[in-house]
């Protein structure tokens, strides 16, 4: 797994495997243990228990008297189980048993042909359930710029903050903490009293808080918006340090209502239209070979099932390019182009430092000395305290484009991109609306990025301090799409990365700016010697090479293949989601985000479920 850095992810698997449970047979609440338990129709089928699909049949079960059916591909965690591997922040990779395995994405060109795994959790709670726990909003341009590309005034920063607020419950911390930490934050900005839980783990490694400060030697800002340095909220229950997550959130307090239904070990194979093209229900079936089972939807079908799997869906349900789905024999319900184009994902760039640790500071440390793992999972479990609180290292830094360039290299990059053919970097047989409405996207994004009103790139450090330079506003845009009618084949994954020469220009500068963080005072004392690419690395086209032959195409944050907007710009779903040419139908989940975001999707994401479920309970904060 080349998810986080591979020293982290060898130790932590070595741990998780001792403490894997047996999964519990018996499930509490309105879990279905067999199709046999299914109403035959409910007034909303959701397709997809992930991260904002339990939002959407949480809040509708919540505010009425609807039916709500949510169908996962995963199982249902619970109990021992869960608490052994997805509950615990330290246990983390334990948690990585819950992905889809085996799809790989296409060659990338961009990175010298190599593939990557596309990263998805198949468990209910979706990726909320085997994320890192970093909880961060983008900044308010960012959102301005969804409400200018899908040109609706019914999105931007303003309208859209209520709902990026109705999520969380942050748990401010002690003022001693808050000022040992340095953190700010602005509390009409955050939420208090929703589902997921929000604070700082109360432990960070001297050098998570030494990177925090040679971001300050850098002259970052501090921020409680996006653009600047931060300590990232993480998601966990303050009370006993485990993983606040969608299924706790929202499924736990659904399941005990009786107009909630969950069928967890389940895929949707189709979405099923009458002659009006009006929704009537789907098809699932628990694998392949069989039997596939049809539920039937009054009102509305919503599909959750993230920015990789719900093209997928459209697609093979009719939903798409005429012309693609006429070559594959799938029956055309509606000839919507843009059904799984526009794709983004966060690259990163990883570095190889040697640092020099007492012992207790060095990660591995717990790896290597199981005396003193057994002794930090003891604090863990009796206190609630140490290393084991934490995911990854917490000290986060997003930044626009003038923050980490000087004036000349600024001025060039965004000159070559402006001089740039937009269509240059785009596949050749892209349709026509698709290929518009990125036309005007590029146009726009880069006149956010001018404007530094959005940031590009985050300097994220690791447990061992390392930095990541990831790019989290490409320009490039790949593609998911199938290449047969079967819903048992995996999706076609194809994340084009750099194939727009402006994200090469952003990576390979903003590894020139990570290494003059790592040259700051605070960082001296830890003795940082670079291994990899080397300091004698400097030259555009070397430190390119590096970038394509390390880089990684995901961070395991898929957007955008049903972008919201305009149908005749390559949009998928209008400003209230729902997908055009057919009726009862919405997406709602990461794939409506017109353009990445970051550091991270989670706390967007959440905030699109509670919109989408605002939309459809004609709600309006
Ligand atoms: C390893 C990892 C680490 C991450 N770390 C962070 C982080 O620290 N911070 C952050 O902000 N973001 C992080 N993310 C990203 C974040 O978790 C995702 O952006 C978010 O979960 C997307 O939510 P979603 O609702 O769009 O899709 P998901 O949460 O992926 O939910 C989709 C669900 O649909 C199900 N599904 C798919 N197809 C079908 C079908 N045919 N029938 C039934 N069910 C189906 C899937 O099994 C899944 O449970 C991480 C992601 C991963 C994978
Ligand atoms: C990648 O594959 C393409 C097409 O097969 C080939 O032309 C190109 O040379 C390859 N690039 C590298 C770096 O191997
Ligand atoms: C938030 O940031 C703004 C602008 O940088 C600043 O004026 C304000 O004091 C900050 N608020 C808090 C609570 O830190
Ligand atoms: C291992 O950890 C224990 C407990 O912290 C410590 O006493 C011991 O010295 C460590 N062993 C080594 C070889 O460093
Ligand atoms: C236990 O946690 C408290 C705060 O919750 C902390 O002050 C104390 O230092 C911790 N104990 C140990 C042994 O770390
Ligand atoms: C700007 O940065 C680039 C890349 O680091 C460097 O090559 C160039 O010399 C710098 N220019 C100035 C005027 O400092
Ligand atoms: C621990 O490491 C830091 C940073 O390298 C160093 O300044 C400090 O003196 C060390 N402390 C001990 C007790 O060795």
């Amino acid at each position: 797994m080349r998810f986080i850095n591979s020293t982290y992810v060898a130790l932590a698997i070595s741990l998780a495997t001792q403490s894997v449970v047996a999964l519990p047979g018996i499930f509490p609440g309105k879990v279905l243990q067999s199709r046999d338990e299914l109403l035959p129709e409910y007034d909303y089928v959701v397709v997809g228990g992930g991260m904002a699909g339990l939002v959407v049949a949480g809040r509708i079960t919540e505010k009425s008297q609807k039916t709500v059916l949510v169908i996962e591909a995963g199982p249902l965690v619970d109990g021992p189980a869960e608490y052994a591997t997805l509950l615990q922040p330290g246990q983390w990779t334990a948690a990585f048993q819950y992905l889809w395995f085996g799809i790989n994405s296409e060659p990338n060109k961009g990175l010298n042909n190599r593939t990557d795994a596309v990263l998805n959790g198949k468990v209910v709670g979706g990726g909320s359930a085997v994320n890192g726990l970093n909880y961060n909003k983008d900044s308010a341009g960012q959102y301005d710029l969804w409400a200018t590309l899908t040109g609706s005034s019914k999105w931007g920063w303003d309208k859209f903050l209520p709902y990026l607020k109705k999520p969380e419950d942050f748990h401010p911390p002690t003022p001693e903490y808050k000022e040992e930490l340095g953190a700010t934050y602005d509390l009409s900005e955050k939420g208090q009293g929703g589902p997921i839980d929000t604070t700082y783990p109360p432990f960070r490694y001297p050098q998570t808080q030494a990177y925090f400060e040679a971001l300050g030697a850098m002259g970052v800002p501090k921020t409680n918006g996006s653009i600047g340095r931060f300590w990232i909220p993480t998601a966990l229950n303050p009370t006993d340090m485990t993983r606040s997550y969608s299924k706790i959130g929202y499924h736990e307090p659904a399941s005990s209502r009786p107009n909630y239904h969950l069928l967890p070990g389940n895929q949707v194979t189709k979405i099923l239209f009458d002659s009006n093209k009006r929704v009537t229900g789907v098809q699932y079936a628990s694998g392949p070979g069989e039997t596939t089972y049809t539920v039937k939807a009054k009102k509305e079908v919503v599909l959750s099932a993230g920015a990789v799997f719900s093209p997928k869906i459209l697609l093979q349900s009719g939903i798409g390019e005429k012309k693609k789905l006429q070559s594959l024999n799938i029956p055309v319900v509606a000839d919507i182009p843009g059904v799984g184009w526009n794709f983004q994902d966060h690259t990163r760039f990883d570095f190889k430092f040697s640092f020099t640790f007492n012992r207790t500071n060095d990660p591995l440390e717990l790896q290597r000395n199981q005396t003193y793992y057994n002794e930090m999972q003891a604090l863990y479990l009796n206190n609630q305290t140490g290393p084991l609180t934490l995911t990854v290292g917490n000290a986060g830094c997003a930044l626009d484009l003038k923050s980490f360039t000087n004036t000349s290299t600024y001025t060039s990059i965004l000159a070559s991109a402006l001089a740039t053919n937009p269509i240059a970097a785009l596949p050749s047989n892209i349709p026509a609306t698709v290929k518009a409405g990125y036309i005007k996207q590029r146009i726009a994004l880069l006149a956010s990025i001018k404007a530094s009103k959005i940031p590009v790139a985050s300097f994220l450090s690791f447990l061992d301090f390392t930095p990541a330079v990831v790019l989290t506003k490409p320009l490039s845009r790949g593609f998911v799409t199938v290449n047969s009618a079967s819903p048992w084949d995996f999706p076609i994954v194809d994340y084009r990365t750099h194939s727009d020469p402006f994200d090469m220009a952003v990576v390979t500068n903003g590894i020139r700016y990570a290494r003059r963080i790592l040259q700051t005072p605070p960082v001296v004392p830890y003795n940082p010697q670079e291994i990899f690419p080397g300091a004698e690395v400097t030259d555009d086209s070397s430190l390119a090479e590096a970038v394509r032959s390390t880089a990684l195409a995901t961070f395991g944050h898929p957007f955008g293949t049903c972008k919201m907007g305009k149908l005749q710009e390559g949009a998928v779903v209008d400003a209230e989601l729902k997908v055009y040419g057919v009726k009862g139908l919405r997406v709602i989940d990461a794939s409506i985000i017109p353009v990445a975001t970051g550091p991270g999707p989670m706390a967007s994401v959440y905030g699109i479920g509670e919109r989408g479920a605002a939309f459809i309970l004609g709600e309006d904060l």
